[in-house]
């Protein structure tokens, strides 16, 4: 487990009746931005929702820190410093900007230099701090999203597809914004668009069919078209 934060060892994970992830392993290392590539259904979403609990590993091991995860409560893998950005980002529409962030916070109040660099890295959060969250933009609801999962030091960032339907500019912000959190913590990012996965991963697995098919550097994979032309066939927007 030496400087890794995150192991999964021959993880099986059954939603109902199906068996959806064949023995998922992967090692995550501490720090940085690393990567699952996959196409829809390979397995992805399924993944994450394993780690933090929200779907149950019928077989396998979920080690976080030293700390066996595999069966423990969501709450209490939040508790020790995981979050969760989903796909549909669980924004609450009816609530304020404000409120929204405050209910991410342990104890309902914000520390104010920490406040302050999350709102200057997404500046429409400031901008629309008192204004319900339904009148965001797609973008904007994202930036809400991961603003809430880093309003506190977590020591572990679980994203699902942060860019999706997001315009070329905001993802170009998405990036700088991704730098500096991943300067303080380690993220597990869930993607399809490889342009934006490419610039920010150091590490990258790629998951077919509820199996890791290949695990490596980053750097290798942009650098190498045979690389791309045997893996990223199977990450569908992977040419964009
Ligand atoms: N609630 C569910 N009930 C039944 N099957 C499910 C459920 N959720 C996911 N699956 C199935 O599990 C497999 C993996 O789904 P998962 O959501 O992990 O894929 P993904 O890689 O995240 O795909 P996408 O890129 O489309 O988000 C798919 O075949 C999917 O149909
Ligand atoms: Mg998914």
């Amino acid at each position: 487990m030496s400087g890794m934060i995150l192991r999964l060892d021959d993880v099986h994970t059954d939603i109902a009746q199906y068996h959806i992830l064949h023995g998922v392993h992967l090692d995550v290392p501490e720090g940085g931005v690393h990567v699952i590539l996959g196409r829809n259904g390979a397995g992805k979403t399924t993944t994450l929702r394993t780690i933090m609990g929200l779907w149950r590993a019928r077989k396998g091991a979920v080690i976080f820190k030293h700390h066996d995860i595999t069966r423990m409560h969501v709450s209490d893998i939040a508790r020790l410093g995981v979050a969760f950005v989903p796909e549909n980002m669980g924004v609450f529409g009816g609530l304020t900007v404000a409120e929204n962030m405050r209910l991410a916070t342990r104890d309902g109040s914000f520390d104010t230099a920490r406040l302050d660099r999350v709102q200057t890295l997404f500046p429409p959060l400031k901008t629309f701090w008192d204004k319900q969250a339904h009148a965001l933009s797609g973008g904007q609801k994202q930036m809400l999203a991961i603003a809430r999962a880093i309003i506190e030091r977590r020591e572990l960032i679980l994203i699902d597809e942060p860019t999706k339907g997001l315009a070329p500019a905001i993802i170009r912000d998405m990036i700088v914004a991704f730098r500096e959190i991943a300067a303080e913590t380690t993220v597990l990012l869930v993607e399809q668009n490889f342009r934006f996965a490419g610039a920010l991963g150091q590490t990258v697995a790629v998951i077919d069919d509820g199996r890791m098919v290949h695990h490596g550097q980053m750097a290798e994979l942009v650098e190498s078209q045979k690389l791309q032309d045997r893996y990223l066939g199977l990450s569908m927007a992977a040419a964009e």
